[in-house]
């Protein structure tokens, strides 16, 4: 095998051994480019036809030669050797076998350092609009919870200390926000994907008359790039397409880590659907949320990918360096990873069961209505930092005693200032202190209905799009 011939035999006296041969493959990583290979291939055969470089006969040849091998690989019936080094040269050297001069002539004015840029950006465009196909998905299932859940109170935490309570809408929707920006960033990492960089050949261009945009228009481009250096060295729409993974699962993160939260005894908020958790092999009462734990871990993991790619690309010297083989590795991790986290977790939201009261309960407690006794209070006249004073020694009183604020009779409040008249026992309501929350971006309930319907209008303006992009 170690003696197979290389593209290169030439000017070669002797081949690398079988572990180097090993050692310095992609194959068994960039082979899930083939599809973008042969079509890369086919477009440079049509347009050096086209140009005249070689015969349409030929061309004809080439494009029914990997058409046919496009097929075999497609019905798994396609042997990859490691010997080949990459799907780039198995392709190739496949085609050449079946069909003979004709195959020899498809890499004329066209090297691999461009042909794997070619690939690799394509195969990031189609990945990218998965992406925020996924985000889209996930963003439609929190909406509908919102949407069934309007009206359903909840404790605000900051500090994870209880805050203000806030509706349950309102909460779910903060995180439609972060995969709406999740959404705008792949968006962004399929334009950053979709400048065409064949024709950049080895380094420095091609001495054949060879037409680029005819290239560019038969794969569907909307720009040819402009230097050849950059175009074979540049990797930052991977950079791009996987900080836009990156920060997706971050927010996957946080929201597992608040899943698991809520399914503890002591929160109760949600419980898991069985099929999203797990037992215990000793503790037979245990229902652990392992898919959310799995989750918040795989994160760190599409961080080492971000962090690995900025690292071999640090001070790579201009054009193409061997280093940039490692560039895919990661880059289809942290595809794969985030595939299948925003998978896991729709389902996971789709699925769980909510337990009003528990979040009822737990909206009723902690002072949460502290903030509008204060600003009750500023309404008849007092300044602010007097009226957090008075307010202070209530809860302070109230905690003495072991009651809540909604437990204190009008009688109570005015024992403490007279500012305070009947209607405090409005101001205390959790229902009324969410409600008043008129603000727009705020959590009243009117302010949330106005939240749902701008988050039905960039979800649909987003699905348009990956409508418009995916395969
Ligand atoms: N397998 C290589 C890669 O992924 C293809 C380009 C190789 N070019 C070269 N001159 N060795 O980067």
């Amino acid at each position: 095998m170690a003696d197979a011939k290389k593209p290169w035999g030439g000017r070669f006296e002797k081949s690398p051994s079988a572990f180097l041969e090993q050692y310095g493959a992609s194959l068994m990583v960039d082979k899930r480019m083939w599809a973008q290979d042969i079509k890369g291939s086919i477009a440079h055969a049509r347009m050096l036809a086209q140009q005249s470089v070689i015969t349409e006969a030929d061309a004809d040849s080439i494009e029914t030669g990997l058409s046919e091998i496009y097929r075999e690989i497609r019905d798994g019936k396609f042997e990859f050797r490691i010997v080949d080094e990459d799907i780039h040269m198995a392709i190739e050297r496949t085609l050449i076998e079946r069909i003979g001069t004709a195959g020899g002539r498809l890499h004329t004015a066209r090297s691999r350092n461009d042909q794997v840029a070619l690939d690799t950006r394509m195969y990031a465009m189609d990945q990218a609009v998965a992406l925020a196909h996924a985000v889209t998905s996930m963003r439609t299932t929190i909406l509908h919870l919102a949407e069934e859940f309007h009206g359903q109170v909840m404790p605000g935490y900051t500090h994870l200390q209880k805050a203000q309570p806030v509706l349950f809408s309102h909460h779910l929707l903060a995180y439609f926000w972060m995969l709406s920006r999740d959404a705008t960033r792949f968006r962004h990492a399929q334009e950053s994907a979709d400048v065409m960089p064949l024709g950049s050949a080895a380094l420095a261009g091609t001495t054949f008359d060879i037409d680029r945009d005819s290239v560019s228009d038969r794969l569907g481009f909307s720009q040819v790039s402009q230097n050849s250096m950059d175009s074979v060295s540049d990797r930052d729409f991977l950079l791009d397409l996987t900080y836009a993974c990156t920060v997706t699962m971050v927010h996957l993160s946080r929201l597992c880590e608040e899943l698991i939260l809520w399914s503890t005894e002591e929160f109760g908020f949600v419980t898991m659907d069985d099929t999203y958790a797990t037992g215990s092999s000793i503790m037979p009462q245990k229902k652990n949320p392992d898919f959310a734990e799995l989750t918040r871990g795989k994160t760190g993991r599409v961080v080492g990918d971000l962090v690995g790619l900025l690292t071999v690309l640090k001070g790579l010297p201009l054009a193409y360096n061997k280093d940039m083989q490692e560039d895919k590795e990661g880059v289809f991790d942290a595809i794969d990873t985030t595939l299948d986290a925003l998978m896991a977790m729709d389902g996971m939201l789709a699925s769980m069961h909510i337990n009003a009261e528990r979040m009822i309960e737990g909206a009723q407690g902690g002072f949460m209505a502290a903030t509008d006794v204060a600003d009750y209070l500023v309404n008849t006249g007092m300044p602010f930092r007097d009226a957090h004073e008075v307010v202070g020694r209530l809860v302070l009183e109230c905690e003495r005693s072991g009651r809540t604020l909604q437990e204190l009779t009008a009688a109570e409040f005015a024992a403490v200032d007279p500012a305070f008249d009947d209607d405090v026992l409005e101001a205390v309501d959790i229902y009324a202190v969410v409600a008043r929350r008129t603000s727009a971006g705020g959590t009243g309930n009117e302010a949330v209905l106005d939240q749902i319907m701008a988050a039905r209008d960039v979800l649909a303006a987003d699905a348009a799009w990956v409508e418009a992009n995916l395969e």
